[in-house]
């Protein structure tokens, strides 16, 4: 597909501590690109696609946590795909843009042909190789995943329209109030190294303007001597939009699957998405049911960690992932739910539409669920760290704070 004397780099955008807010309380206790979805970290499953790209030179994070919270992960992912993952930390937020500006001098490093720009916070197939391809056909600067959701749905996104024959981006903007179109980015970019000058000269016609309206001199000054683009630049209204219509950026339509993850409750959905992908590539993640009476029942799409320990008489799935450490009990029923390391679930119990966090437990003939309101909207009852269920109680559509004891049942209720 490429040249061998290519070289092509993937970038991840992985925000800080202050995005991912109504992620709580589960980015309590981690960085969100750091929870599990189908067992494994949501910052892996784009960087486990960056696997498919030909001549991938380096993987890059960017983000604003401390670098130590990523340091472990770093170093396994590194090993275990033999090309190079680096956190690179912005000190500030930059936007999406100005963080990839920041960092242009390591990302360039390897005199890439092609960068690739992936949100962290998506879930999707990522079909990065045909990107690739397709991209090379157009011969743009930048060309940006794209699929058709509702048109209730369109204005959460970067609404856009392209030429239906040649998918050039004729008009892009960002989550507007009125509605322009059912087609939306992605947040799954690829690029040229232009994008750097692009990004330039947006930041400069910006610099420009706001030098005009200063009175004085002396700031004008100071300002073109700043380290440049000073300020903090979107990849999406400050870019896509201006270089809209100018042939430059294309797009490319995904039939597949795609999320947005902003919630607890999106993610357990993303999980099952996830745990569907893995049947067609990781088989070997997902736990075989076994005919004998020593392995527990299995339905479905199951991820269970090698650590974690499940009775031969649960019943497991579908759509439920076990991290390490969890003690699932005899008699236990679990359906579409995430348990998080070092979880106990005691017998008898019921965990559904679930997550359950770390070091949390489900007594014995206890219920932790969420029932579909009178929209049919699938909901989650989410136990942050260390909650304790207490036996025969009954959880239902809650939220439960960290290190909460509950020997009532509790039924929509946020428990602070
Ligand atoms: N490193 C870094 N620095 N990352 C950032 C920064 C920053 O200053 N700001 C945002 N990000 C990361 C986020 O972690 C996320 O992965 C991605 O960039 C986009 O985040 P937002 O800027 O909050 O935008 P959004 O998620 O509301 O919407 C964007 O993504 C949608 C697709 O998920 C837009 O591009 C939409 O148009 C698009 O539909």
């Amino acid at each position: 597909m490429g040249t061998s004397d290519e070289r092509v780099v993937a970038v991840i955008m992985v925000g800080g501590p202050t995005k991912g807010t109504r992620f709580r309380p589960l980015s309590l206790n981690i960085p969100k690109p750091l929870f599990p979805l189908a067992g494994q970290p949501m910052v892996h499953h784009p960087i486990n696609a960056c696997k498919r790209i030909p001549n991938l030179a380096h993987i890059y994070l960017i983000g604003f946590y401390e670098e130590r919270e990523f340091a472990l992960y770093v170093s396994s992912i590194s090993n275990e795909l033999r090309v190079p993952v680096r956190y690179l930390r912005e000190d500030k937020p930059h936007g999406s843009a100005g963080g990839l500006y920041n960092f242009r001098d390591w990302i360039m490093e390897d005199n890439p042909s092609h960068i690739f720009v992936l949100n962290c916070d998506v879930c999707c197939s990522f079909p990065l190789p045909e990107m690739l391809y397709a991209h090379k056909q157009y011969g743009g600067i930048g060309t940006i995943l794209v699929i058709k959701v509702s048109a209730e749905t369109a204005n959460q996104f970067g609404e856009l329209v392209a030429d239906p024959v040649t998918k050039e981006l004729l008009h892009y903007t960002e989550k507007p109030e009125t509605f322009v179109s059912d087609l939306i980015n992605c947040g799954v970019y690829i690029f040229t190294p232009e994008i750097f000058t692009a990004i330039e000269g947006v930041s400069s016609q910006r610099a420009n303007k706001a030098n005009l309206r200063r009175l004085s001199s002396f700031e004008a000054l100071q300002s073109a001597t700043r380290s440049f683009p000073s300020e903090f630049v979107r990849l999406d209204q400050d870019i896509l939009s201006p270089l809209a219509g100018k042939k430059q950026l294309y797009t490319y339509e995904t039939k597949d699957f795609w999320q947005q993850i902003k919630t607890p409750g999106i993610s357990l959905k993303c999980s099952e998405l996830y745990l569907h992908q893995y049947r067609f590539t990781s088989p070997h993640l997902l736990t075989k049911g076994g005919d004998d009476t020593k392995s527990p029942h299995i339905v479905g799409d199951v991820y269970i960690h090698p650590s974690a320990k499940v009775h031969p008489t649960a019943k497991i799935g579908t759509n439920v992932s076990i991290s390490a450490n969890a003690r699932i009990g005899p008699g236990v029923r679990l359906i579409g739910c995430i348990i998080l390391d070092d979880v106990e679930i005691k017998e008898n119990a019921v965990v559904i539409n679930a997550i359950v966090g770390w070091k949390s437990s489900v007594g014995r003939w206890s219920r932790v669920q969420a029932v579909g309101d009178s929209n049919a909207k699938l909901g989650v009852t989410i136990l942050g760290e260390a909650v304790t269920v207490e036996d025969e109680v009954v959880v239902v559509n809650c939220i439960v704070l960290p290190n909460k004891t509950l020997n009532v049942s509790v039924q929509e209720e946020i428990i602070l």
